[in-house]
């Protein structure tokens, strides 16, 4: 690609993993070992990950992505065919399909204009007597308002399931995002704030109903290839149902090294968020908005701003972008604007309009702790430009 002085510029991406040399020389020693399926590295990187989350390794479970910690939690909070889930209708896909997966039915809840979380009025407007869960997403990084959230679970008996793949980091009131509901799934897919490549984490609040969902992630066996090998029993039991959800050790060699970096890392993304913010102040787009204090964290995951106008507007920006090499994206197309939830649910996307309103006209620019001085200029200086600024 080349830039107005006919120089080749690199493209710069929406995410990059940050992968240091002592990532790969763990990977390259986890595979020279011989074992790289589920094993003591999967152990220490839960071990580490539940270090940082302030909550004991028996409340974990490293799996193979969000989309099976969703799986395992639905299936874990008891939800099945006949019940009824509450989830925003701001998200990623599998936030939805997981919960068609147990046989309950999605039941969508607008999101709050200026958090573009979940909105808990919206929440209270669509409980039934069916309603067995609420699942929310701290979109972005940022934090449901979970003291609202949960007094609503208590108040009509439901269980909390948090989606937190865009939250390692974030806290609410000072309280770690996940450690709210009964059960939470982190992602540590490639664009995620921690990644193992692919791969994801099972919060529970309980640890036998973790120790339950372990057997169940691998094939309902009473004990996995490891413990085999490693102790005198040297046979398994299929104990309940099961699924091929575990993570590999080589993915886990991977999480090690981020979860040490994570807080290093954050800071990095708050820079280039306070960079954003500053730079784009003036110009005519919707930014995210402050926090409102009281021990509030936000995981800065993605940047998504909102332009004024939907229609032609944001094609045009990111045309813009990409003629200058500058890569965007768009989160969420709203579940209610996909014609697979369409048809199943029985919704329209303008039944939702706040979530409409915003999945017409949000916009994701690059954010990664490792973009240099002169990345975050460009970037900046091609969103000005679209504006004439
Ligand atoms: C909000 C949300 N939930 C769930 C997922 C699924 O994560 P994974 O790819 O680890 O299954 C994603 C992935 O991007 C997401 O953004």
């Amino acid at each position: 690609m080349k830039n107005e002085n006919n120089a080749i510029c690199e493209v710069i991406p929406l995410c990059k993993a940050g992968l240091h040399d002592e990532d790969i020389t763990r990977v390259a020693s986890c595979l020279r070992s011989g074992w790289i399926t589920s094993g003591p590295i999967c152990r220490e990187f839960e071990t580490a990950f539940a270090g940082y989350k302030g909550i004991a390794p028996e409340q974990v479970l490293a799996v193979s992505s969000c989309t099976a910690a969703l799986h395992l939690a639905l299936l874990g909070a008891g939800v099945g065919a006949g019940d009824e889930v509450i989830t925003t209708a701001l998200t990623f896909s599998a936030t939805v399909h997981e919960i068609i997966h147990v046989g309950a039915t999605p039941v969508l809840a607008d999101i709050d204009s200026v958090s573009w979380n979940i909105d808990p009025e919206s929440i209270c407007s669509v409980i039934t007597p069916k309603t067995k869960a609420i699942l929310v997403v701290h979109y972005a990084g940022r934090p449901c308002a979970m003291d609202r959230i949960m007094e609503i679970a208590r108040a009509h008996d439901l269980k909390v399931i948090e989606d937190c793949a865009h939250a390692i980091e974030t806290r609410f009131h000072g309280q770690a995002a996940g450690t709210f509901g009964d059960f939470a799934a982190f992602s540590f897919y490639a664009s995620k704030n921690l990644t193992t490549a692919e791969g994801g984490m099972l919060v529970g609040k309980d640890p036998s109903a973790v120790r339950r969902l372990r057997i169940a992630s691998l094939h309902g066996m009473d004990r996995d290839a490891w413990a085999r090998g490693n102790d005198d029993k040297f046979s398994y039991l299929v104990v309940s149902d099961g699924f091929k959800y575990n993570l590999s050790d080589v993915h886990a060699a991977i999480g090690v090294g981020q979860i040490a970096r994570i807080e290093e890392n954050l800071a990095a993304r708050e820079a280039i968020w306070r960079s954003y913010m500053e730079a784009f102040s003036d110009l005519p787009l919707g930014l995210p908005a402050p926090l409102d204090g009281n021990g509030d964290r936000h995981a800065r995951h993605i940047f998504t701003m909102r332009v004024e106008d939907g229609g032609g507007q944001r094609r045009a920006l990111m045309r813009h972008l990409q003629g200058a090499g500058v890569s965007s994206s768009i989160h969420y197309p709203p579940i209610p604007a996909h014609p697979y939830f369409q048809d199943r649910l029985g919704i329209r996307a303008r039944d939702f309009p706040v979530s409409f309103d915003y999945g017409q006209k949000t916009v994701t620019i690059p954010l990664y702790p490792t973009m240099d001085h002169g990345e975050i200029a460009r970037v900046i200086d091609s969103v000005r430009s679209f504006f004439g600024g």
